[in-house]
């Protein structure tokens, strides 16, 4: 009796203790053994052409980056990083992802051309993921589906030389579908991080309880919520403090023109500042994937507020200040938008909607 009760409690214990290691990876053969490990050391090496660089961690690791990964090119649809766990420390200590986007950058991303990895960053985790840098990624880069909160800080994505045209991309920009946050998920903070992209710099499909603070987004297409198709909620989106520099537009909501079912609400902006929008400031659209065309009304969108400190937003002689083209009835409520201010470019027109306050153009 004793013995076996013993012999249980040894069991038991060196169960605990196994785990309590350091676990090293310089190649893929070392992933498996290493993760068995609560503290896991990544080396610098190149992963294999095809293969997703995949970390199912024990709860509460920690991880430590100590050199930078590259993946060898293939075209195949990815990702080339997954990392999942509960409460897990992710330090990359500045250390760099490369998806080697030249070698995939045609100008279409996910449009067509070839098959390229997207996303290339697959975060399924909770807990912390900071200090990261991923240089060129093929496509759309972070895609978050964090099982409890997460917050993300201090992260570099790195994608500004797909700006430039290739032999490839017949003159466009090279790199396309570059979005830097995909996140359709809940309790999510994201911060103090710096993205140079040809897409959205962060898009929210549905989810609620995500907060995006004091972060760059440099060359894409602005912070937005959506696109939003059917039967999708999406409550308490705070975005605040951030710069964009040199987006088509500062701040968007698209919802799908075809969606039905859906709610989004409880937007709410302050103390960002944009400067150089090419297309509009701020555009809130019911009519995606058309741009200000024909609004459905499937999608019910309320309690979208500029909140203090205000919002300051620049645009380029050209483009819009303030465009909103709601659905008829779909657009609810009062939205209190004494914190924006627009200046440059011309007037948007307001479509369908008469709750703005404190907001003239
Ligand atoms: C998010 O937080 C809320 C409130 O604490 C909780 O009810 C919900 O389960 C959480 N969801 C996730 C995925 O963390
Ligand atoms: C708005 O979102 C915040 C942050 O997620 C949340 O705490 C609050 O309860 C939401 N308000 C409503 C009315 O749903
Ligand atoms: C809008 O917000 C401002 C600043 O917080 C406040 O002074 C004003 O009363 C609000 N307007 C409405 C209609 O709630």
């Amino acid at each position: 009796m004793w013995t076996r009760f013993l012999s249980l409690l040894v069991l038991v214990v060196s169960g605990y203790a196994s785990s309590d290691c350091t676990g090293t990876i310089n190649s893929m053969a070392d992933v498996a053994a290493a993760v068995a490990c609560t503290t896991v050391n990544l080396n610098s090496f190149q992963v294999p052409a095809g293969q997703t660089l995949a970390l199912k961690l024990l709860t509460g690791t920690t991880v430590n980056m100590n050199g930078d990964i590259t993946f060898a090119h293939e075209n195949w649809a990815g990702p080339l990083f997954q990392i999942s766990g509960s409460s897990i420390t992710f330090n990359g200590n500045g250390h760099t992802f490369d998806g080697n986007g030249p070698l995939y950058w045609d100008g279409l991303g996910g449009n067509g051309g070839v098959t390229k990895p997207a996303p290339m960053m697959k975060i399924s985790m909770s807990g912390t993921f900071s200090n990261v840098k991923v240089l060129n990624s093929p496509a759309r880069t972070y895609s978050v589906s964090n099982p409890a909160p997460l917050v993300m800080d201090g992260l570099t994505i790195d994608n500004s030389l797909g700006d430039q045209p290739n032999s490839n991309s017949n003159g466009l920009a090279a790199g396309h579908n570059t979005d830097g946050f995909d996140a359709s998920t809940e309790n999510l903070t994201i911060q103090n991080s710096v993205i140079m992209n040809q897409d959205d710099c962060l898009a929210i499909n549905r989810g609620a309880n995500i907060v995006f603070k004091n972060n760059h987004c440099s060359g894409g297409h602005g912070i937005s919520v959506g696109s939003i198709n059917s039967g999708v909620t999406v409550n308490g989106i705070t975005i605040t403090g951030n710069t964009i520099t040199n987006n088509d537009q500062a701040l968007r909501i698209k919802t799908d023109a075809a969606a039905t079912g859906s709610t989004v609400t409880n937007i709410t902006y302050s103390g960002n500042t944009a400067t150089g929008c090419k297309r509009f400031g701020v555009i809130i659209d019911q009519s995606y994937p058309s741009t200000i065309g024909t609004p459905g009304s499937g999608v019910l969108l309320s309690a979208v507020n500029f909140v203090s400190p205000q919002t300051s937003i620049t645009v380029n002689s050209g483009a819009e200040r303030v465009a909103v083209n709601c659905g008829v009835g779909s657009c609810t409520g009062t939205w209190n938008w004494s914190n924006l201010k627009v200046s440059g470019g011309t007037t948007g027109k307001i479509t369908n909607f008469n709750g703005i306050t404190g907001f003239s153009q």
